[in-house]
């Protein structure tokens, strides 16, 4: 039976895990979309759903049995529908996910989102359940440009774009490298081509996706790098903002911390994972930095770029890990003051080698170090938000503020969230706001009176032109 015969097309994609996650579902409803499928934002409606999953942790891993658990009573009450599994997940269990959620009808792998259409017909022509969790070569979807058609339609004026696929630094707690195959770099001309058709779109500030965007490049028969790219991007005219995650320490070269100098479009942020603060667990880790390594790119970091904010991401509880070690991570968030840090309890992966790793850290004891280092975290975030107030910041405008619509919520290039009140109109534009109030997630700001922007279209919607780029707007 062919896919013609089938009246209701309507999908439904739900996403866990990362940004790179995010961005493959964008590309997952392209890719249905193309193949005649109609996106809902509505799960009842939907007569195919599919779940882009994550396998980081194994909380994550239960969060999403349960939720798949809740779209098995939908399809007991419609048995049209099809639960489609795909991404991290899916990989990892691949033939099992079958056996410990029943119900799914389709599990496709990460290297598999093109192909999920012709899975999906196969399944509604009743030769489910089909399974595609193949690791290739070469992923066709990698190079599908999603220009202008972001599936949830909500941020017009910031995209993701994916520079690299893979990983394959094995930090031997990760899963990823096993997930997500080898690291394959794009062609600097293909990222250059998405970015000046999302420009074309609209979009301002674009986000370079990649698991270790610093190693961007090898392998591929140009002589390129990563701040090589990152000085082309900057070149496309009409995009502001340039922002790029997950940056790998040991690949931080001073050429890259160079680019904090001297590309203006590029964000003065950096997210810069150390994952401990003791030498003894980094090398367990295999993460092919010390603590002191480390702290040299911090250091360069700031003297190259002052006002640069510096997030991580980080783990209690490795295998291993004594109080002398935490206490040495503690001390490293002393020393730095992250401006926000994602932390995490270390959690055992199967098929990692950290699982042949004696000396676990009970659950209990990871949990109270995490506890301890979130406290510290949140005076330093505090601390750090609260140097602003005062400050004039600019701001590129999200919309409506999610917690009062009638305030709009914006970034600053050091990707700190601030809400102020403002007319809609400027959603999509840049304004300068001075700081006037400084909390754990989020800052305060006002306009300036009146209010600089800079605006790049549509200048008849704003009031009394200044000068070609700086137009003014009564409070
Ligand atoms: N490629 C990125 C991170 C990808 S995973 C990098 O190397 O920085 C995001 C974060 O999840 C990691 O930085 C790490 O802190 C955390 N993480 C990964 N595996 C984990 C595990 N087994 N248990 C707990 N946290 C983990
Ligand atoms: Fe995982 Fe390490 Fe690769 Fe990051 S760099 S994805 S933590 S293996
Ligand atoms: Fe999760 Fe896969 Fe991202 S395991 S963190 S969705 S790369």
């Amino acid at each position: 039976m062919g896919r013609e015969n089938f009246a209701d097309r309507r999908f439904f994609i739900h996403t866990f895990g990362c940004q790179m996650n995010v961005h493959d579902s964008e590309q997952l409803a392209n890719i249905m979309t193309e193949a005649g499928y109609e996106q809902t934002q509505d799960v009842r409606q939907a007569k195919i759903i599919l779940v882009n999953t994550c396998s980081i942790r194994s909380k994550v891993a239960q969060k999403i049995v349960s939720q798949l658990g809740r779209y098995r009573r939908w399809k007991d009450k419609d048995p049209e529908v099809i639960i489609g599994v795909g991404g991290c997940l899916a990989q990892h269990w691949g033939r099992d996910m079958f056996t410990k959620t029943p119900y799914v009808d389709l599990v496709f792998g990460t290297h598999a989102f093109h192909e999920v259409p012709q899975l999906v017909d196969m399944v509604r022509a009743g030769h489910g359940p089909v399974m595609d969790t193949e690791l290739r070569e070469e992923i066709p979807s990698l190079g599908i440009c999603t220009a202008g058609k972001n599936g949830n339609g909500k941020t017009k004026h910031h995209s993701l774009v994916t520079i690299m696929q893979g990983c394959d630094n094995f930090c031997t707690y990760c899963v990823v490298p096993y997930l997500r195959g080898r690291e394959r770099s794009r062609p600097s001309a293909e990222i250059i081509r998405e970015i000046e058709a999302l420009v074309k779109q609209g979009i301002r500030e674009i986000t370079l996706l990649g698991q270790n965007v610093n190693s961007y490049g090898r392998g591929l028969p140009e002589e390129t790098n990563f701040p090589k790219l990152l000085a082309m991007i900057n070149d496309i005219s009409e995009l502001e903002r340039i922002r790029f995650t997950t940056s790998h320490p040991k690949d931080l070269t001073g050429g890259l911390v160079n680019c904090f100098g001297r590309l203006k479009k590029l964000c003065e942020h950096i997210h810069l994972p150390f994952q401990a603060g003791s030498d003894r667990v980094l090398t367990r880790m295999n993460r092919g930095y010390t603590r002191k390594d480390y702290l040299e790119r911090i250091t360069a970091l700031r003297q190259c770029c002052p006002d640069i904010a510096i997030s991580a991401d980080v783990m209690v509880g490795f295998p291993g890990e004594t109080a002398y070690d935490f206490d040495a991570t503690l001390a490293l968030m002393e020393e730095v003051c992250f401006d926000n840090l994602f932390s995490f309890m270390y959690s055992e992966r199967e098929g990692t080698v950290a699982v042949s790793f004696g000396e676990k850290v009970p659950e209990k004891e990871r949990n109270r170090r995490l506890k301890i280092l979130q406290e510290l975290q949140d005076r330093h975030t505090w601390e750090r938000n609260q140097a602003l107030v005062g400050k004039d910041v600019d701001v590129l405008v999200d919309g409506a503020s999610k917690n009062d619509p009638q305030e709009l919520t914006g970034r600053t290039r050091t990707n700190k969230i601030v809400n102020f009140a403002g007319p809609p109109i400027l959603r999509g534009k840049t304004v300068t706001l001075n700081i006037t109030g400084a909390y754990l997630h989020s800052l305060r700001g006002e306009l300036k009176s009146p209010a600089a922007i800079n605006v790049h279209k549509s200048p008849e919607v704003i009031l009394g032109r200044k000068s070609p780029e700086v137009i003014l707007v009564q409070k």
